[in-house]
């Protein structure tokens, strides 16, 4: 039986990929900051184990992995909203703080979790699709996905046979987007979800396959899959 730690799990894609690892028989830990959403979520998937954790934090980060022992896949799906807007409009000041809410998170939980890892295990993490993809009023947001999506291919060299990938997702119905009023959120889907190539905005289910196929197949590293409803195309 493996064991799936999933940092950022109690929401979104996170959680959609804790249901789907749980189903296929992993051991899934799932980790959050809010710990009334990880009771919520305790009572209506009992199977995963919940944990309260900053990941800013690298001594609980250390200190949950040293509770959990070998961790054989460890996937990463916390974020801020923050870093969005045009360059002239862009205060940098939020702009850090968006980094400090996920580049540096993720790689604080990376690194401590190399020593725990199974050889034949893997990390996975969550990039953006405005890492690649020209849109306007993404410098900032793109800068910081960018830079995960860009641990990916040296990570997966130097921490190898440890395997390491991303996804790539675009526009997600998912808890991220609650910066937007509820009234408000549906007309911007609508309208974004006609520009795309799919005509749709995704689900979390839809990335969470994806986290799934990353973090199970051992023949897939170094790699990041768009999962983006073809986003990439319409920029
Ligand atoms: N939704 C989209 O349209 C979209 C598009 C492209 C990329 N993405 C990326 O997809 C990933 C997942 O996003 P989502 O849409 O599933 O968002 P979400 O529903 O808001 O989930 C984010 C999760 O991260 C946790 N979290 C945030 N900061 C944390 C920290 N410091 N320590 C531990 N847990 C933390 C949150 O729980 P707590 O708040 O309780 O800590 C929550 O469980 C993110 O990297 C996001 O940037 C999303």
């Amino acid at each position: 039986m493996s064991t799936t730690l999933i940092i950022g799990g109690s929401s979104g894609i996170g959680l959609a990929t804790a249901v789907r690892l749980a189903a296929l028989g992993d051991t899934v830990h799932i980790a959050g900051r809010n710990a009334d959403t990880l009771s919520g979520v305790k009572a209506t998937h009992p199977a995963l184990e919940v944990h309260v954790l900053d990941a800013n934090g690298a001594g609980a980060v250390s200190a949950l992995l040293a509770e959990l022992g070998t961790v054989d896949r460890l996937i990463v799906t916390l974020s801020g909203n923050k870093g969005a807007g045009p360059l002239a409009d862009l205060d940098l000041a939020v702009l850090r703080t968006a980094f400090d809410e996920k580049f540096w998170p993720t790689l604080t939980v990376v690194k401590a979790a190399v020593p725990h890892l199974s050889q034949s295990g893997s990390v996975t993490l969550v990039g953006a699709i405005t890492a690649r993809a020209g849109m306007p009023g993404t410098a900032g947001i793109g800068a910081l996905n960018a830079a995960i999506e860009a641990l990916v291919a040296p990570l997966a060299a130097e921490l190898a046979p440890i395997r390491v990938n991303a996804v790539s997702p675009g526009y997600v119905d998912t808890p991220w987007w609650n910066m937007i009023p509820d009234g408000d959120r549906e007309g911007l889907f609508d309208q974004i979800a006609a520009g795309l190539p799919t005509k749709r905005i995704a689900t979390a289910d839809d990335v969470a396959q994806v986290l799934v196929l990353l973090s199970t197949n051992p023949n897939i590293t170094g790699t990041v899959i768009e999962s983006d409803g073809g986003a990439h195309l319409t920029a």
